[in-house]
């Protein structure tokens, strides 16, 4: 009997319902609802795991071996109320249907690319945000962080931009992690001593309708 080939992380990691669909029916349930975009090795999503067992954790990942990987030991952890969902999380959002059902989105030390013509490929701009503005509630938090001073500067400015989104403070600049869950390369970096630039901006409140 031949044995059978090698199963692909391609296969096995966990996608997102096909077509359009509720964000919150993936993970349904009464407690908030929160977004970890580009978790890579997945130590921010073990540890708000544990920090927020009352919570919804969302978590996205576009290689699929570690969307695969932090799924199974999330399973093995017994974590119930974390999911993961592996592919572009731009990709993913736009088919959502909902407004106003997250409450928090964490994205640590994204965009690893650094040639102009990677620029598309850059998760945190304008496609991102249009996707959060409609799926955050009013105040919701949208935390930002990263090694690279310029791109923290890029990160505030597409947020001063947009509409739907004000910085917190002056600047946006933030000392802390505010959500306590460390990342991977936040481990590292603060491991090493180097710095990590921080950036916090809150979902606007909706305009009231007449009526
Ligand atoms: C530099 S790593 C940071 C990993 C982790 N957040 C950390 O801080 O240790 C960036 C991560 O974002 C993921 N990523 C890049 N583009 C993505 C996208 N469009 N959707 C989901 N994940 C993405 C990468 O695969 C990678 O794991």
């Amino acid at each position: 009997m031949s044995t059978p080939p090698p199963r692909r992380y391609d296969d096995i990691a966990p996608r997102a319902p096909e077509g359009e669909f509720a964000l919150a029916s993936v993970l349904p349930g009464a407690g908030p609802l929160e977004l970890d975009i580009g978790f890579g090795r997945g130590a921010s999503v073990y540890e708000r795991a544990t920090l927020a067992p009352g919570s919804r954790i969302l978590a996205f990942e576009i290689k699929s071996k570690w969307a695969f990987k932090v799924a199974e030991r999330c399973e093995q952890r017994g974590y119930t109320h974390v999911r993961v969902l592996c592919g572009d999380v731009r990709e993913i959002l736009e088919r959502t249907t909902d407004h106003a059902v997250v409450q928090q989105v964490s994205v640590h030390f994204p965009d690893p690319w650094w040639k102009r013509r990677h620029t598309k490929r850059r998760v945190v701009g304008d496609e991102l945000l249009d996707a959060l503005a409609r799926l955050m509630v009013d105040g919701g938090d949208f935390f930002v962080q990263t090694d690279v001073p310029d791109r923290a500067e890029i990160y505030v400015d597409t947020l001063r931009r947009h509409p739907d989104f004000e910085l917190v403070g002056e600047d946006g600049r933030i000392d802390e992690n505010p959500f306590g869950a460390r990342s991977n390369r936040e481990l590292r970096a603060v491991e090493d001593g180097l710095p990590i630039y921080r950036v916090l901006a809150k979902r606007v409140a909706r305009a009231l309708t007449p009526g």
